[in-house]
């Protein structure tokens, strides 16, 4: 039997860090080993709560949140409100969060686990890189022990909170530059990969016919999620990002990647915040990263939705 893969998921939440969450959980093929949190779509306190109230909806309660980092680690604070709404995660009602954060805060708890880590652990980060990055400042011996760094964010082409920039890397470019320079392996799942997982009319009508206390909440969080979009892209099938990430981890056949140097571009202009991804190698630097191509629309959501389907 193939070994699960242990991951530390570090989210924003967000609703498709929600459901980054929900399958995460489910999965067999990952060792959950706990949930960082960090500011993002909405201030740290917000995707705290978040990240509770998908657990106790879920009733995931055997894997520990940890509270991480409130601000980037240069930059001024932006938010994704525009998407995911005051809240964070906007459209349903949720009950009181029971689920509590644990207590340690997300670097401690990176690095404890990384320490203790001696075959290795996986950081998906569907957020901002400020947890990240700040970890390995801190320690960083313990690149040795991290396995890979699949980070949702980027894009080859254009952006999506500017023109040119990925919200996740321009929320805190500077952290994203680190990580990328760090050596340690990155993969680099951008919105080329992600706007392949298009939520259309026909994957809602899926998550109704399974009809479980978590796809219904999935159904009214896509709902509003679908609505956002449309308003701010002019977009029917919105892209769901961060599940794309979880998805990569359980079967690898769920997106093409391919070798090539990416830098994150600090310059305060119109660029700022870009991954610049050489992908003819021009530069003839070092490759540092591997970048999604292509997303196997048809197995992704096959794995998601068998996934929640388990609830
Ligand atoms: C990313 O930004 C956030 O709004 C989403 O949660 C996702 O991680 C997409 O650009
Ligand atoms: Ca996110």
């Amino acid at each position: 039997m193939k070994e699960e893969t242990k991951v530390i998921l570090d989210v924003d939440p967000g609703h498709d860090d929600a459901v980054a969450i929900l399958l995460a959980a489910a999965s067999e093929s990952l060792d959950l080993r706990g949930i960082t949190v960090v500011a993002g779509n909405q201030t740290l306190p917000k995707t705290t709560l978040n990240a509770r109230r998908i657990c106790t909806a879920a009733g995931i309660t055997d894997v520990g949140i940890y509270e991480g980092t409130g601000s980037p680690l240069v930059r001024d604070q932006v938010t994704g409100e525009f998407i995911h709404g005051g809240s964070g995660l906007d459209g349903p009602e949720f009950s009181p969060a029971y689920v509590e954060v644990r207590d340690k805060g997300a670097v401690d708890f990176m690095l404890d686990e990384l320490m203790e880590a001696d075959d290795g652990i996986t950081i998906a980060a569907v957020g901002p890189l400020t947890n990240v990055a700040l970890a390995l400042i801190r320690e960083p011996q313990v690149k040795a022990n991290v396995e890979e760094i699949v980070v949702m964010g980027g894009s080859m082409g254009i952006g999506n909170y500017t023109a040119a920039a990925e919200f996740n890397i321009f929320a805190d470019p500077e952290a994203a530059h680190l990580v990328f320079e760090t050596g340690v392996p990155v993969t680099m799942v951008g919105l080329d990969v992600t706007r392949q997982a298009e939520i259309t009319p026909a994957i809602m009508k899926r998550l109704r016919e399974i009809g479980n206390r978590v796809t219904d909440l999935t159904l009214e969080m896509l709902d509003y999620y679908r609505s956002t979009y449309k308003r701010a892209f002019d977009l029917d099938n919105p892209p769901l990002h961060d599940p794309c990430v979880v998805a990569y981890l359980i079967d690898r056949e769920v997106i093409t990647t391919k070798a090539m140097r990416v830098d994150v571009d600090l310059n305060s202009g119109i660029d700022y915040g870009r991954t610049v991804c050489d992908y003819y190698g021009r530069s003839g630097r070092e490759v540092n990263a591997k970048v999604g191509i292509e997303l196997s629309s048809e197995l992704f959501w096959e794995i998601l939705l068998s996934n929640l389907e388990k609830y």
